[in-house]
């Protein structure tokens, strides 16, 4: 199978030394694509900023804003059989960034900002026979919240979890999650490794491409 992986998050520039971003470290999105090139799946991993080398046998393109991870996707998606979108993509960006370091000398500082693009928004209506999985970091209503994303984004399984969690989720190197799939299933995944998770996750995608 060919895989496209997106992890990490990304980062929209407010001037030359400021940016905002999320605590996502990258690691979930890094295991999915070690797990499906130690099964021997060719592996395209997309990666906003992470301190995470790029596995062994899987061909890394960095990206550093929302906007150049979906170019990457765009580029990429008609290569691959399945899309794991791991990442966590910003959901704004400053309306207009600003060219000069922003002075300290104001007692307060706006910043307007406009919506990123939603990935697989984007590409949904290219999807065709490709499986697309894609995550949901909630900080409440875990499952009710996942199962909008699961429909609107047209995945076949969503992997959710629970950010607010300080043992699971952003940054370290354990998950739990709750599992949903386009067949009505819910399966709940305790906490495990982030490896392990992977691993889980791999089962599924090999047991809906293979049967
Ligand atoms: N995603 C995407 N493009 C974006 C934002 C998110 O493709 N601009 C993807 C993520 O990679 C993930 C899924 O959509 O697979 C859900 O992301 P999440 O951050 O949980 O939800 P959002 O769609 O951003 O919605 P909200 O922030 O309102 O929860």
């Amino acid at each position: 199978m060919k895989l496209l992986v997106t992890a990490g998050p990304t980062r929209e520039a407010i001037d030359p030394v400021r940016y905002i971003s999320n605590r996502s470290s990258g690691k979930m999105g890094y295991a999915v694509a070690a797990a499906a090139v130690a099964r021997g799946h060719a592996v395209r991993l997309i990666s906003g900023p992470v301190s995470l080398g790029p596995p062994e046998g899987a061909h890394a393109v960095q990206v550093i804003t929302a906007a150049e991870m979906l170019r990457a996707v765009e580029e990429n998606l008609s290569w691959c059989d399945v899309l794991v979108m791991c990442a966590a993509v910003a959901d704004w960006r400053p309306v207009r960034p600003q060219p000069e370091k922003i002075k300290k000398n104001s007692r307060s500082l706006a910043i307007e900002f406009e919506p990123t693009r939603d990935i697989l928004g984007a590409v949904a209506s290219r999807k065709g026979p490709r499986l697309f999985v894609g995550f949901a970091a909630e900080t409440s209503a875990l499952v009710e919240h996942a199962a909008v994303k699961l429909a609107a984004k047209n995945l076949d399984y969503i992997v959710a979890n629970d950010v607010s969690r300080s043992d699971a989720g952003f940054e370290v190197d354990a998950n739990a999650a709750w599992v949903l799939g386009s067949d009505g299933s819910r399966t709940e995944w305790p906490l495990m490794t982030k490896q392990a998770m992977a691993g889980k996750i791999m089962d599924l995608v090999e047991k809906a491409a293979y049967g």
